[in-house]
C-alpha cells in the first residue's frame, strides 16, 4: 500500500525516546520529513543522528519544553523555516505517573495538565493555522488506556488522557472541512521509559514488589505480553497518511487486548 507520505512534513513531540522515536523511525522509512522534539538537547540530538543514519531520510530536531508556549511556538515556526510547510503533527510528549489523589496539592494539580494536555494544545494552537493555509493536514494525539478505565493511583494519568480523547473528537469536527483530520491513539503498557517508571510508582504507591507488580499488569493484557513502540508507531503512520482519508474523530486502541469494554 502507498502511503502517499514521500514529502510530506511531520513534526513528532517527546520523539527523542519510546513511542515517539519509533514514530519518527517510521514516518522516515515512508519518505516523511520530520522534526523531532523533547527538552533534553543531547538526547534529542543523538536520537536525529540516528535516525538519519538508519534511515537516510531527512530529520531535523528542536528542543522544546512544551509547558512553555513560546517553546511549542518557536517548535512550529522551525519546521515551517526547515520544511517550508506543515502537514502532520503527532502529540505525544508526556511525563504524566501515577499518584496518590489524596497528597496532590493545588500546584501539583494544575501541573498535572502541564504534563501532557497543554503541550498538546500549545502545538495546536500553532500547528492548525499552517495546516489550514494548505488545505490538508493530519493530527494524531496519543492518549492512553486511563482514558477509559479507572484507577485509584491513575487520576492523574486518567483525567490527560480523557481530556485528550474529548479534545481529538470536537477538534475533528472543528476542522474537517478544512481536510484536516484529527485521530488518537490509546496505547497501553508498551515497554518504554514511562512504563518502567510507572511500574516503580505502582510498586513505592502500594508497596509491593516491582516484580509482582509487572506480572500482574502483563498477565492482565488479552496478548500476555507488553507492546513494542514500533506496534504504536505503525497504527499512527496509517492515521497520518492519505491513505486514512475517511478516519477522523476515532480513537484507535493498541492495547494488546487489554481494554474489556466494547
Ligand atoms: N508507554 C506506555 O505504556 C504508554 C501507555 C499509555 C499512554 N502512553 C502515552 O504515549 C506517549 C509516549 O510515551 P512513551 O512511553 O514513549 O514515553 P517516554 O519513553 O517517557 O518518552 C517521552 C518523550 O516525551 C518527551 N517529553 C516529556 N515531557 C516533555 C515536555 N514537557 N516537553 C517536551 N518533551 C517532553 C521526552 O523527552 P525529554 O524528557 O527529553 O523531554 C521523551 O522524548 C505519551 O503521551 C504517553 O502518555 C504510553
Amino acid at each position: 500500500m502507498d502511503l502517499g507520505l514521500r514529502g510530506k512534513a511531520a513534526i513528532v513531540t517527546g520523539g527523542s525516546r519510546g513511542v515517539g522515536r519509533a514514530i519518527a523511525d517510521s514516518l522516515l522509512r515512508e519518505g516523511a520529513r520530520v522534526m523531532i522534539s523533547a527538552r533534553d538537547p543531547k538526547r534529542l540530538e543523538a536520537t536525529r543522528a540516528a535516525l538519519e543514519r538508519e534511515t537516510g531520510g531527512e530529520v531535523r530536531a528542536t528542543a522544546a519544553d512544551l509547558r512553555h508556549d513560546a517553546k511549542a511556538r518557536s517548535l512550529i515556526e522551525a519546521t515551517l523555516k526547515a520544511f517550508g510547510r506543515l502537514d502532520i503533527l503527532v502529540n505525544n510528549a508526556a511525563t504524566v505517573m501515577p499518584a496518590d489523589f489524596t497528597t496532590l496539592t493545588e500546584e501539583r494539580w494544575a501541573e498535572v495538565f502541564e504534563q501532557k494536555l497543554n503541550g498538546y494544545v500549545r502545538c495546536l494552537r500553532y500547528a492548525v493555522p499552517a495546516m489550514k493555509g494548505r488545505g490538508w493536514g493530519r493530527i494524531i494525539n496519543l492518549s492512553g488506556l486511563a482514558a477509559r478505565e479507572g484507577g485509584s493511583q491513575t487520576i492523574p494519568v486518567g483525567v490527560n488522557n480523557v481530556a485528550v480523547l474529548n479534545l481529538t473528537k470536537c477538534l475533528a469536527f472543528a476542522l474537517a472541512r478544512d481536510n484536516i483530520l484529527v485521530n488518537a491513539v490509546v496505547p497501553y503498557i508498551i515497554d518504554t521509559n514511562i512504563q518502567d517508571e510507572t511500574m516503580r510508582r505502582f510498586a513505592a504507591l502500594t508497596g509491593r514488589p516491582e516484580a509482582d507488580i509487572r506480572k500482574e499488569r502483563v498477565a492482565d493484557l488479552a496478548v500476555g505480553r507488553m507492546g513494542r513502540p514500533e506496534e504504536v508507531a505503525d497504527v499512527v503512520t496509517f492515521l497520518a497518511s492519505e491513505r486514512s482519508s475517511y478516519v477522523t474523530g476515532a480513537a484507535w486502541h493498541v492495547d494488546g487486548g487489554a481494554c474489556r469494554s466494547i
